[in-house]
């Protein structure tokens, strides 16, 4: 088949989503629906609640993207869709929908590692484009992958290679920007919200805890910091100890990443950029905060856009055209998994 488009669909949290890419990794079409109002009332992801909700949908948009690029099954050269990690009901839908549709189109499957989609789509030709490396994002680099279910830091080696080099011991970092949030009154998932509360804000006026930091390697710690934002607020704020809390809390973390991933570069001396994904890097005091690590260190940061550091179907699509050109294919019996370390 001539044929060069990889269908990519992910369903593995509250984010269903589908997209269409050429090889070259031009996106066709692209289309994700966030769950968000459905798990509000919860104040977290129902996963019940999600897998009906990609059950309801995923099908719905997938017909959406295909008929945006007009290609239909016959123009398919591989379905991609996310295997895990991630909530079990809605990782069947995604990759059930994806062995289906292979099937009928007589294309090969490739069950994705969400963890991986994140991890490769700064090589996504069109992500990176500082000019410093000609031919796009060279291996290996650094990956900080910073999200509500993720934190960990990892030597992306190339497609299926990755070495990870730190982790959480306790809460990930968006998990403990969204519950500090909570702790200051703030809407889940609260982590914009507390960004906005922390710009109007004093970092200094609070000594929050800043845990892990100077030590070895490149583990996080956020729990503590959790607790003692829970202690600050039970002494009772006013509106303007709120928002100092929040930056205090803000600037706490960015330290506490800046900190690890000067620790991770040292122990990746290769390394030919540090890159930043998952939603909190969509936080600009982070963003900052690690661009600063990277000048020192002489690299650049590379930080894909904010849609497509949040989960999306574009970076599973992506995945799966870098292992498809690797001949690494999946079989139609591949089962889901919800835990699947990189
Ligand atoms: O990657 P993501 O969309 O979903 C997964 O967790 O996989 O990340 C969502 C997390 C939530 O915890 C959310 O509060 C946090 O990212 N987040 C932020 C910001 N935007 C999203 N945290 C801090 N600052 C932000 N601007
Ligand atoms: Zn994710």
């Amino acid at each position: 088949r001539d044929s060069d488009v990889v269908l990519g669909l992910e369903s593995s949290c509250d984010e269903t989503a589908a997209a269409l890419l050429r090889a070259d990794g031009t996106i066709l079409a692209e289309a994700v629906l966030s769950q968000l109002e459905d798990h509000t009332p919860y104040g977290g992801v129902v996963p019940e609640i999600a897998a009906r909700a990609h059950l309801a949908h995923l099908p719905g948009l997938v017909r959406r993207v295909m008929a945006e690029a007009g290609i239909g099954p016959d123009g398919l050269a591989a379905v991609a869709a996310t295997a895990g990690p991630g909530l079990i009901g809605g990782l069947i839908v995604g990759a059930t929908l994806g062995k289906g549709m292979a099937l009928a189109a007589g294309v090969p499957f490739l069950g994705i590692n969400h963890l991986e989609g994140h991890a490769l789509t700064p090589r996504l030709p069109g992500v990176f484009k500082a000019g410093v490396h000609a031919g796009g994002l060279e291996f290996p680099y650094l990956l900080m992958l910073l999200s509500g279910g993720h934190c960990q830091c990892v030597r992306v080696e190339g497609v299926g290679r990755h070495v990870r080099l730190g982790t959480t011991l306790d809460d990930a970092v968006g998990e403990a920007f969204d519950k500090s949030a909570k702790l200051l009154g703030l809407p889940w998932p609260g982590g914009p919200h507390l960004e906005r509360l922390a710009a109007s804000g004093d970092p200094a006026r609070f000594a929050l805890p800043r845990p892990l930091m100077g030590r070895p390697g490149c583990d996080f710690s956020f729990s503590g910091l959790k607790t003692a934002v829970a202690n600050i607020v039970a002494k009772g704020l006013d509106e303007r100890g709120r928002a100092d809390v929040a930056a205090g809390f803000q600037a706490a973390v960015a330290a506490t990443l800046a900190d690890r991933a000067a620790h991770a570069l040292a122990m990746a001396p290769d390394a030919t950029a540090l890159v930043v994904a998952g939603g909190v890097a969509a936080n600009k005091g982070i963003r900052s905060a690690l661009a600063a690590v990277a000048a020192k260190a002489g690299l650049p940061l590379v930080a894909p856009p904010i849609r497509l550091c949040t989960d999306n179907a574009v970076m599973i699509a992506w995945a799966g055209i870098e292992r498809l050109r690797l001949g690494l294919t999946d079989e139609l019996d591949q089962a889901p998994r919800p835990r699947w370390p990189l």
